[in-house]
């Protein structure tokens, strides 16, 4: 893969935005020209100071092969700069023009059963077409050289969530450029039968001319060759976005590079990416319709500002209400897109953008929010919006300040890719569930969490989580152990340590590179059926209920803290403690309740002392802190739907609130949010 190097957006211009930008999509090309002087004057009304624009001008800029037609957007440019609103440029290559797959219908994706992907939507190329990527660069060559020095240019936004509608194509070029991957990871055709472990059912192959994607087959592709084909589409996405960041380095080397994550999506390995990047962003769109919506929001916004170890990211988009995308499409209460929004402040985001900046009358997404929606201004919505963009100007200290965080969650797309494989135990594993179901009760204690990879330096940590870390390579169990080892404090869950980098089962029985540092081994998986549970019973006494998955754990120096109390392994472990060296280790055989594991998160916590940012968080109530050279500054956002009172350990002042006095007690209305620092 090729490398491009990659610097910190603190070493070079800063965001124009002195404090937290907000700001939105800006897509001018819906609108009449009549329309735009309007745009930049409500921008200004509605407290905007970065937009993103031109996502989907590929075809209005370039309406033939060649021809192209840069005016209408120097005025769109100059507009935006004359207002002070600084641009984030995308290099409009999301979506390509209809007469692309017209000249090149091979630029058209294919599905694993062999059907093709028409335009008519949008992001309907292959990642591996070289016709699709010498287009697109070519068109950011041009627009690099056009808007290198002009004053609105701040950032760059290359694509649009790659991956989010055809993050895999399985058509005969992809094929040949997996092959082409293939070789160049494993040297030769014995590697990859001996990685792919093509030995099993006569599937070894003579040259890698034969090797295909795995496309649909009568029964369960070679599972190496899916996880493979994974990081491979992973990658192909990487290098179109390499591509063209290679012509914004070239021609504007001094202006940062973002992408828009869709989340903590699936094909995206965002760990590998953030490296490509000098700024993280993300899109989240928190759902009204889930009372849990703020924690597995939490989550993403973790995993995005661990990404680059903690620096200050961007939400790119949110919707300032309602989506039209989910089957039932419920607008965002009064209150709750402020709290949302603060929400990823508090968890490290410097930027607060919307998807998008005006309601578009025709279209796939004409019943989507935007900032001025249908109705104009004066609308809730546009009142909100613009409240909180003032708002959010107000405190411009905040604004390149940092989290810590005494733990950390390890996610691992490798593993993730392979845990989710079929023909498995159980089918049922779900990665993101399992990882949420570990990380909501840290949320709910208001203890910072940040999220790493499995080789991620944890020596600034007192406790490391790994839930279903199903795919471990030798070296990262390794370095779990010395974690331990040397203090460290580890939670392990079920089914992890379990095969190598190629899903190849560990020898030395399961979890061969874990049973040192766990003081046991597995000797039998035993998956529940769907609407089973069975009983765990707590040292206290107490008695939970635990789902989806046992495991059959014998120690081999680890204690019980819990034992199944019913079903085919009533007596045996369900969770155990493990001295090691300076530290603990712990693993949990099955999937706890939320409250048993909630208990137990607390208990491993108290053990590695780890502490909450505020003691005693009335419950629905979040709270975070960030800290650096503007101060620091603790987050309190109630989530719930009463108001609620929290003690503060000293008196603090709210920088939301004006002119109120310091205390040392608060009252936070629903939805309500403070930020508190010392007077
Ligand atoms: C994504 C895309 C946007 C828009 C929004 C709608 O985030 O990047 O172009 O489609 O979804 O929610």
């Amino acid at each position: 893969m090729r490398q491009t190097d990659s610097v910190p957006i603190d070493a070079r211009r800063r965001l124009r935005p002195a404090g937290i930008a907000c700001g939105g999509d800006y897509n001018p090309e819906q609108w009449p020209e009549e329309v735009w002087a309007e745009d930049v004057a409500l921008m200004k009304e509605a407290g905007v100071s970065l937009v993103t624009a031109g996502i989907f001008s590929w075809a209005k800029v370039e309406p033939r092969p060649g021809a192209y037609d840069f005016d209408w957007f120097d005025r769109v440019m100059d507009n935006l700069a004359g207002a002070g609103v600084a641009v984030c440029l995308a290099t409009m290559t999301a979506s390509p023009p209809p007469w692309l797959s017209r000249l090149h219908p091979e630029i058209l994706p294919e599905t694993a059963d062999g059907r093709r992907m028409w335009p008519g939507g949008r992001q309907h190329y292959c990642p591996s077409s070289r016709v699709y990527r010498e287009h697109a660069v070519r068109l950011v060559e041009r627009l690099a050289a056009r808007y290198a020095d002009h004053p609105a240019l701040e950032m760059w936004h290359i694509g649009n969530e790659y991956g989010c509608h055809t993050p895999m194509c399985w058509c005969d070029e992809s094929a040949a450029d997996f092959r082409r991957w293939l070789s160049e990871r494993y040297g030769d055709v014995d590697a990859l039968n001996d990685a792919w472990s093509t030995a099993f059912w006569a599937q070894r192959y003579e040259s890698f001319d034969e090797v295909l994607p795995p496309r649909l087959a009568p029964t369960f592709p070679n599972p190496a060759q899916q996880l493979d084909f994974a990081r491979f589409s992973d990658d192909a996405l990487l290098q179109c976005y390499l591509a063209e960041k290679e012509v914004l380095r070239r021609i504007t080397p001094d202006v940062p590079v973002t992408t828009n994550f869709i989340g903590v999506h699936k094909p995206v390995d965002a760990f590998r990416w953030a490296a490509e990047e000098d700024a993280v962003s993300v899109d989240v769109y928190q759902d009204p319709h889930d009372e849990n919506t703020q924690v597995s929001a939490g989550f993403i916004f973790d995993v995005t500002r661990s990404a680059r170890a903690g620096q200050p990211w961007m939400l790119l988009e949110q919707a300032p209400s309602a989506v039209n995308w989910r089957d039932r499409n419920g607008p965002k209460p009064p209150g709750r897109m402020r709290l949302w929004s603060w929400q990823a402040v508090a968890q490290g985001a410097d930027a607060v953008l919307y998807f998008q900046w005006r309601q578009s009358r025709g279209g796939a997404e004409k019943y989507h929010s935007a900032m001025v929606p249908h109705g104009g201004t004066g609308t809730r919505v546009f009142r909100e919006v613009s409240e909180l963009g003032h708002e959010l100007a107000s405190v411009p200290r905040i604004a390149g300040t940092r989290s810590t965080a005494d733990v950390a969650l390890v996610l691992d797309w490798n593993s993730w890719w392979a845990l989710e494989l079929d023909s498995h135990p159980s089918t049922a594993l779900n990665q993101m569930e399992i990882a949420l179901a570990h990380y909501r009760p840290l949320f709910e204690a208001g203890v910072n969490c940040d999220v790493v990879p499995p080789d991620r330096d944890l020596s600034g940590y007192r406790l490391v989580i790994a839930p279903n870390l199903y795919l471990l390579k030798e070296r990262d169990a390794e370095r779990l152990t010395d974690f331990v080892r040397g203090g460290g404090h580890l939670l392990v869950s079920f089914f992890s340590g379990i095969v190598d980098d190629c899903d190849r089962v560990h020898s030395g029985g399961y979890p061969a590179p874990l049973r040192e540092v766990l003081g046991l081994r597995v000797e039998e998986f035993w998956p529940l059926a769907e609407q089973d549970t069975v009983d765990v019973r707590h040292p206290d006494g107490t008695v939970s209920r635990a789902d989806l998955w046992t495991e059959a754990v014998v120690p081999e120096g680890a204690r019980a803290v819990a034992e199944f109390g019913s079903g085919p392994l009533a007596g045996q472990p369900a969770v155990t403690r493990h001295s090691f060296g300076e530290g603990q280790a712990w693993y949990v055989a099955t999937r706890l309740a939320p409250e048993a594991m909630r208990a137990l998160t607390d208990d491993v916590c108290r053990a590695a002392s780890v502490s909450p940012v505020l003691p005693g968080l009335p419950e629905h109530v979040q709270a975070t802190a960030r800290e650096g050279d503007g101060g620091r500054f603790v987050f309190l956002l109630n989530h719930g739907r009463e108001e609620a009172e929290i003690q503060l350990p000293e008196p603090m002042t709210d920088a939301l609130a004006p002119g109120a006095i310091p205390a040392d007690r608060l009252t936070l209305p629903a939805a309500g949010v403070a930020v508190l620092s010392k007077p």
